[in-house]
C-alpha cells in the first residue's frame, strides 16, 4: 500500500526541474537515528535527493525527542526557525514527527502557533509517512495523525543508512515499564518486538554489505520476545546473531537492569562476536529512590548483577545513565548515587537533572529541592565520573587494543576514529582506507572522553 503511495509521488517528482530535495533533522536517542534512516529511505524511494541542509528543501522532516524539557525547547525554537525559510519558498512543506509529537500539548501549540508545518505524525505510524505527505501533497491542507495507535511492526521498508561501518538494527518498539518520571511508554506505546527471523536477515545482509559494528535496539532489549508466541528471548536472539558468519562486532542497548539476566551475561561471555560492553542504567544508587522511580530493583541487587556479569567478563566495559533531582530525593540520598559509582567505577556517565514530563506520575510529586542545591549535587557527580573516566583511561596507556577503524576524524594530526572492542573512542593517524577495518592500536595517551594510539 505504501509502496503505491511511493510511487505516485516519485512519479509527481521525475516531472519536476530541478531534482526536489529533502532534509531530515533527528534529535533524541538511537531509535530516533534508526527511524530517520527509514525516513530517509521512503523520501528516497518517492523520488527526494537527501541533502544537508533544511535551506530551500523541498521537504523538511523534523524526528522529535520529549525525553527532557531542554530538548523540547530546543526543537520548538528550531521549528519556528523555519518560518522564515517557508516564507521564502512557499510551496516547502514543513513535517514534525517522533515523540513529541504524540504529546497532546505540543501537537496543539503546533496546531495554533506554529501554522508553517505542515504534517504531524507519531512514532506508531511512521510507516504510514508517505501516504500521509501525499495527503498533504494533493490537497495543501495541513495533516495532523497525533492519536494514540496501537503502534504496529512494518516489515521491509526501505531504509537508507548514514555510515557505511556502524549500523543500528532495531529489534523492539516502545516500552512497558513505566519508570515514573520517563514519557516514553506514553510517546512510543507498548513493547512489540520484531520476529527473529526478519531481525536475523537484516544483520546477515548488513554483513554481506560490510557492515562490522551493529547495534541492536530497544528501550528495554532485554524484553525482546516477551510478546512473541514463539520460545524466544533476548540473550537467545544474541547468540543466534553472533553465530552469523562474518567479522562485525555486536552491541545493544538499552538493558533494564530488572532483566538482565545471568544468561544474558553467559552470551556475552561466550560469544566473541558480542562485544565486552553493556549500558546498564542504575538511575539512583539509593533503594527509596529507585522503589519511587518504580525502577523494581534496589541498590544491592544492581550490584549483583554488576558482580555477575564482571565475574565472567572481568574487563567488560560498563556505562550507565543517571537522574540527579529527582522529586523529594535529598542530598543525603543522593550520596548514595555517589557511592555507587565510586563503588562500580562506571567507564562513562550520562548525567541529567530531572526534568518533569507532563502526565508522568513524578511530574505530581512535590519537589522541594531548590535549583541551585540540585546543580552542585550535579556537578559534583560530574566531577567524581570525570576523575574515574580518567582513571580508566590511564589504565588502557601500553596495551595494544584491535580496534574496528570507523571514521575520519577533522584533526590533521589524527585523522581517523576508532572504536576498542568495548567502545570506547580511539584517535589515531593512518590511511583512510583502513576506515572499516579492524586493526591492532598500542594507546600513547589519554584525555577523559578518548584514548589516543598508533598502530602496530
Ligand atoms: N530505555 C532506557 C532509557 C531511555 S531515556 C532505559 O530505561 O535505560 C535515556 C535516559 O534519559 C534515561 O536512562 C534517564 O536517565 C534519562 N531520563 C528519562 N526521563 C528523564 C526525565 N524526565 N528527566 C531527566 N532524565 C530523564
Ligand atoms: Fe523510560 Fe523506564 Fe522505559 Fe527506559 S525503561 S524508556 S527509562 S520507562
Ligand atoms: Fe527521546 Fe523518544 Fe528516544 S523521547 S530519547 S527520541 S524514545
Amino acid at each position: 500500500m505504501q509502496q503505491a503511495y511511493c510511487a505516485e509521488i516519485r512519479a509527481l517528482n521525475a516531472q519536476r526541474e530541478p531534482v526536489p530535495t529533502a532534509y531530515v533533522d533527528t534529535y533524541g536517542c538511537q531509535q530516533n537515528e534508526a527511524d530517520s534512516e527509514l525516513l530517509r529511505g521512503m523520501l528516497t524511494e518517492m523520488g527526494y535527493e537527501i541533502v544537508d541542509t533544511d535551506q530551500g528543501a523541498d521537504v523538511i522532516v523534523i524526528n522529535t525527542c520529549a525525553i527532557r524539557e531542554h530538548a523540547e525547547q530546543r526543537v520548538l525554537g528550531n521549528v519556528g526557525a523555519l518560518v522564515h525559510g517557508k516564507r521564502r519558498k512557499p510551496s516547502q512543506i514543513i513535517c514534525l514527527c517522533g515523540c513529541m509529537a504524540r504529546e497532546q500539548h505540543v501537537a496543539d501549540r503546533l496546531r495554533q502557533s506554529y501554522r508553517h508545518v505542515d504534517l504531524v505524525f507519531g512514532p506508531q505510524v511512521l510507516w504510514r509517512f508517505p501516504e500521509l505527505l501525499r495527503r498533504v501533497i494533493l490537497r495543501r491542507g495541513r495533516v495532523f495523525e497525533t492519536q494514540d495507535v496501537p503502534g504496529a511492526i512494518a516489515e521491509g521498508l526501505p531504509v537508507r543508512r548514514s555510515g557505511k561501518v556502524k549500523a543500528w538494527v532495531s529489534i523492539m518498539y516502545g516500552c512497558n515499564n513505566f519508570c515514573t518520571y520517563c514519557i516514553v511508554p506514553y510517546v512510543r506505546g507498548r513493547e512489540r518486538s520484531r520476529e527473529p527471523e526478519a531481525i536475523l536477515a537484516e544483520i546477515r545482509q548488513l554483513v554481506e554489505q560490510g557492515y562490522r559494528d551493529i547495534t541492536l535496539l530497544g528501550q528495554n532489549v532485554n524484553s525482546y520476545g516477551k510478546d512473541l508466541g514463539e520460545d524466544i528471548d533476548f540473550p537467545d536472539l544474541l547468540e543466534r546473531a553472533a553465530a552469523i558468519p562474518g567479522e562485525f562486532l555486536l552491541r545493544f542497548m538499552t538493558s533494564h537492569p530488572k532483566d538482565a539476566t545471568e544468561k544474558l551475561f553467559d552470551v556475552m561471555a561466550r560469544c566473541e562476536k558480542v562485544a565486552p560492553v553493556i549500558h546498564l542504567p542504575f538511575q539512583s544508587g539509593n533503594t527509596r529512590v529507585l522503589t519511587a522511580m518504580n525502577r523494581r530493583y534496589t541498590r544491592e541487587q544492581y550490584l549483583e548483577k554488576v558482580h555477575a556479569l564482571r565475574a565472567r567478563i572481568p574487563d567488560v566495559v560498563l556505562t550507565s545513565d543517571v537522574i540527579v533531582g529527582f522529586p523529594g530525593e535529598t542530598t543525603a540520598e543522593f550520596e548514595d548515587t555517589l557511592s555507587l559509582i565510586e563503588e562500580v567505577r562506571f567507564d562513562a556517565l550520562f548525567t541529567f537533572i530531572y526534568s518533569p514530563r507532563k502526565g508522568t506520575p513524578a511530574a505530581q510529586l512535590p519537589d522541594p529541592m531548590s535549583k541551585e542545591e540540585k546543580s552542585a549535587n550535579f556537578d559534583r557527580l560530574v566531577e567524581a565520573q570525570n576523575r574515574i573516566s580518567l582513571e580508566k583511561h590511564r589504565a588502557y596507556i601500553g596495551t595494544v587494543q584491535h580496534c574496528l577503524v570507523d571514521g575520519v576524524s577533522e584533526d590533521p594530526r589524527n585523522n581517523l576514529n576508532a572504536r576498542t572492542p568495548g567502545g570506547r573512542l580511539v584517535h589515531l593517524s593512518g590511511d583512510a582506507s583502513l576506515v572499516g577495518q579492524f586493526v591492532d592500536v598500542e594507546i600513547v595517551d589519554c584525555s577523559t572522553w578518548a584514548l589516543f594510539g598508533e598502530k602496530r
